[in-house]
């Protein structure tokens, strides 16, 4: 171990809270690239088992809204999906499986919560301490580490029902996150708040088995027709025995969902592509609802203002007698129903809540105590107005800890594993200094940070997220002037933007201090042939970064058209590929 440690608390190199994408994304990356072997690492997850989101949301219809070519690990892609989108059991499968083959399980310690972290300035051996709660006993213990990952998501606390009276209702209460099978639907009356991505997942799973069904719809989505499908035998056999083919239908899946972000852009080439896809949504959500549901589901607000639905047969089965949709308001819950506006009473024997999750907020984060008197509360409450990163992962003042996932990476049209990936690779190019023995802690500037987040915050101003008719889970808003106060969820920028800022350290915005610890990185040998390969993909990048920050010049909409934007992605995937794969030292 590198540093001297107190031997009355465990203490290993890295430690990790949570163990869905991010933390198997960090587990086996740091093998990948610098052959550190498991045992420097510890997981916690306050789950029974890995998996992250997708052992927690198992409710009935549950799965990905992107495609798995993509919504995968770059160094684990798997022919074998048996859908475009398939279904939670199967991606857990698929994080088990990897996080097996990387030999993460036995580093995991699981139904244990991290209760508080706190950085000890000690000037010998200054580290984390983790406080975990065993959750079965009840007993806590401590763990300390160098370097700290937050992998701990961002939809892991349910947003409580906003009707006063849940604890007064007579028959069980159900959030989408906290699904339990046992509870049985078969000829229930069932009432469903909410109608996001998740209730529309619910909606035509369970129809079939109630009794009826009723859903309360207070928000709308733009919905789109429907992209799932089952891989043929063929398909996957081409997949997996043709070489480069998953990394071909990566790459693809990749250009389609990311060239979608110019859509978010307040800009004329943006609006132009919003008023398309509307049309297009338009057409498609009034061809398959029935006609007495249009004004209930339409939205007036721009396209690209929340996620977009993928359709997975919920418009169809608004046709069934056996459901109704309302947008009265609820206005208490009574034991046997839902009283709504006017006095009506819905009658419920259960109560299904698919009204998502906290967000914006710091009331929900981790305990996580960085250099005194910094905590994350207060450093996202009054130092800044809520949740931020330098780069989504760093924050001053938190040393050697890294969120990935962190604020600011969800993006509204392509896949999140894209964008964990990214943070742990940037995470591990900023800790290399350290790994390499030169130091043993890192903090990024107060400096770098704020004109980051300045950047960011101005950035995401010039998006549709901000429009006074865009409310979402995105942004936090004054509850007087209804304006846009902070964004602390969404990327205003494409993903390739995202890559190319993690590709790059920029060490004078971070401060290496701490003493050497001697150790250094075992690093794999370059391949020198890949050099000139690379090189080309950094030229790419550094166009297509121009171009994002340029999206309304003749070159930007050259890309974005589908006639002349398929070689440079395709290429710039290519790159992609080739620096994150196994061996080469691009970082
Ligand atoms: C239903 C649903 C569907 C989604 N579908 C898509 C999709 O199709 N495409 C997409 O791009 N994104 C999707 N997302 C977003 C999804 O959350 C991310 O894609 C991704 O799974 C996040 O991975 P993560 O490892 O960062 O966090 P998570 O998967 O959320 O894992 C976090 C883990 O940390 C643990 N944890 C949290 N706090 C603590 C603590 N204090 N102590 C111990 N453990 C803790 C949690 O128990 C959890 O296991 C979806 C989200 C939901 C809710
Ligand atoms: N792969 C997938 O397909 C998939 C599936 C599920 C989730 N996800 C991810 O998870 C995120 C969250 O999705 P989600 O659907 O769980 O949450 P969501 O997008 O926040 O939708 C919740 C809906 O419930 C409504 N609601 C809240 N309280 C209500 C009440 N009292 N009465 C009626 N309606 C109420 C909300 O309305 P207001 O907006 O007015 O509050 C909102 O429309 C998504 O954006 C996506 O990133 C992805």
């Amino acid at each position: 171990m590198a540093l001297p440690k107190d031997l009355e608390v465990p203490f290993t190199q890295f430690a990790c809270i949570g163990t869905g994408f991010s933390g198997i994304a960090l587990g086996a990356t740091i093998q990948r690239w610098y052959n550190i072997p498991t045992s420097s690492i510890q997981f916690f997850d306050s789950q029974p088992c890995v998996g992250g989101t997708w052992t927690i949301n198992q409710y009935p219809g549950a799965a990905c809204d992107v495609p798995s070519a993509l919504y995968s690990f770059s160094f684990e892609r798997n022919p074998n999906w048996t859908r475009f989108l398939p279904p939670h059991d199967e991606l857990r499968a698929y994080l088990t499986r990897v996080a097996e083959k990387y030999n993460l399980i036995p580093r995991m310690k699981f139904n244990a919560k991290v209760t508080k972290a706190e950085w000890i300035p000690d000037r010998t051996n200054p580290r984390w301490r983790l406080t975990t709660l065993d959750l079965p006993t009840n007993t806590t213990s401590h763990h300390d580490c160098q370097f700290l990952f937050s992998g701990s998501g961002q939809f892991n606390s349910p947003r409580p029902l906003d009707v006063p009276g849940i604890e007064s209702f007579q028959g069980p209460v159900i959030h989408s996150a906290r699904w339990d099978h046992s509870i049985p639907l078969k000829d229930k009356k069932v009432v469903i708040f909410g109608n996001g991505c998740t209730a529309a997942q619910i909606v035509p799973s369970i129809l079939p088995e109630t009794a009826h069904l009723t859903q309360i719809v207070r928000s709308k989505h733009w919905i789109y027709p429907p992209v799932d499908a089952k891989v043929s035998p063929l398909t996957k056999k081409l997949l997996a025995s043709t070489p480069g083919a998953t990394w071909l239908q990566r790459f693809i899946v990749y250009y389609l969902a990311d060239k979608d972000w110019v859509g978010f852009l307040l800009t004329p080439s943006g609006a132009k592509f919003r008023q398309k896809r509307k049309e297009m949504a338009e057409r498609y959500m009034k061809t398959t609802a029935p006609e007495k549901y249009h004004a209930l589901l339409v939205p007036e607000f721009e396209i690209g203002c929340k996620r977009r639905v993928f359709d997975s047969g919920y418009l169809e089965c608004l046709h069934s007698d056996k459901i109704t949709l309302t947008n009265q308001t609820p206005t208490a819950i009574l034991p046997n129903g839902v009283e709504m506006a006017g006095g009506s009473t819905i009658e419920a024997d259960v109560l299904v809540l698919a009204n998502g999750f906290e967000t914006n907020t710091p009331t929900t984060l981790l305990p996580v105590h960085g250099i005194a008197p910094s905590t994350l509360q207060s450093h996202w409450s009054s130092d800044y107005p809520g949740p931020e990163a330098y780069n989504c992962t760093s924050l001053h003042n938190f040393p050697n800890f890294f969120l990935l996932w962190g604020p600011n990476t969800a993006t509204g049209h392509t896949s999140a594993v894209m964008a964990i990936e990214n943070a742990v690779n940037f995470a591990l190019r900023v800790i290399k200094p350290c790994l390499e023995g030169k130091c043993s802690v890192v903090d990024v500037t107060e400096q770098a940070e704020k004109e980051y987040v300045e950047r960011m915050q101005e950035a995401l101003q010039k998006t549709v997220f901000t429009s006074e008719t865009c409310d979402s889970w995105y942004t936090a808003r004054d509850k007087k002037t209804g304006r846009m106060v902070w964004n602390g969820m969404t990327y205003p920028w494409s993903q390739a933007r995202y890559w190319w800022d993690c590709l790059w350290v920029r060490r004078r915005d971070f401060v290496y201090s701490g003493p050497a610890t001697g150790r250094s990185v075992i690093v794999k040998k370059r391949r020198s042939g890949l050099w000139f390969a690379a090189f080309a993909v950094m030229a790419l990048g550094g166009l297509l970064a121009w171009v994002d920050r340029n999206p309304d010049s003749r070159l930007a909409l050259a890309l974005a058209g589908s006639r002349f934007g398929v070689v440079l992605p395709v290429l710039r995937t290519c790159g992609l590929g080739l620096l994150g794969r196994k061996g080469l030292n691009w970082r």
